[in-house]
């Protein structure tokens, strides 16, 4: 892994390993992605297209717990393996899906300790968006080793156009939703920056590409939102 690359995914496990970000974490996404209750609804549909009612399912950067709580609540038949380096993040996992936890088992760290299923399906939610191209194509590769074959997949995340002038109107609309949802400008401004400065924004044409090259076919989008965007393929 190359000096930077370490670095930049350092620095996000670190922010969400404090414990007072940790703590008002559930609020972020909400104001920042919008549509995020649609969207937890939306991917537990497309997931049960295709898995069975007692299906197993993988999901990645489970941290927070706020998909894993949404379909967990939704199919009760369905158990989940959530995998995420925060360990508060994971706590906080927890106590989001309460009573459901008996049908969740919790994994400390990256896809390669997650185990080797098979699955049904899986999620990535507002995760890949942190990861370099060839650490992003390797993730979803691992998935996709992880799953049945037609499983389906539902990765979602900060996705949008990359020409210049594109960008800065784009990255002006990711910044007015938080603000009219009652963000604090300032942290709204600051967070605008840090995604301006971010090497890892990609295209949607170049997520799509990413999606295909780890293995995934048939790679739809069911979501956009500003710079948000989520797509089902199948394993
Ligand atoms: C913005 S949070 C999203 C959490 C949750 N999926 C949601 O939608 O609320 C990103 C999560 O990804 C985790 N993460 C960062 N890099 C990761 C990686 N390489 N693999 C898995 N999870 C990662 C972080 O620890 C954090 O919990």
């Amino acid at each position: 892994m190359p000096h930077d690359v370490a670095a930049s995914e350092e620095m996000f496990i670190k922010h969400f390993s404090d414990p007072e970000k940790v703590a008002t974490y559930a609020e972020g996404p909400r104001r920042y992605v919008p549509g995020l209750e649609a969207l937890h609804t939306m991917t537990g549909l497309l997931l049960a297209e295709r898995a069975p009612a007692d299906a197993r399912v993988l999901v990645l950067g489970a941290g927070g717990g706020a998909e894993l709580a949404a379909m967990a609540r939704a199919y009760p038949g369905w158990s989940f393996v959530g995998v995420d380096p925060a360990v508060e993040m994971l706590r906080l996992a927890e106590q989001v899906v309460g009573p459901d936890m008996d049908r969740v088992e919790l994994v400390e760290g990256y896809i390669q300790d997650a185990p080797t299923g098979p699955f049904d399906a899986a999620t990535c939610l507002l995760t890949l968006h942190f990861l370099p191209e060839p650490e992003r194509i390797e993730t979803v590769r691992q998935i996709h080793e992880r799953l049945r074959l037609g499983a389906p997949f539902i990765a979602a995340h900060s996705s949008f156009p990359q020409e210049e002038a594109a960008r800065d109107r784009w990255l002006d609309r990711y910044a007015s939703y938080p603000v009219a949802m009652g963000a604090d400008p300032e942290q709204v401004r600051q967070a605008r920056e840090a995604v301006a400065a971010s090497l890892n924004t990609f295209s949607p044409e170049r997520d799509e590409a990413v999606l295909r090259a780890g293995g995934f076919s048939d790679v739809e989008l069911f979501y956009a939102g500003f710079t948000w965007r989520g797509w089902v393929s199948y394993a």
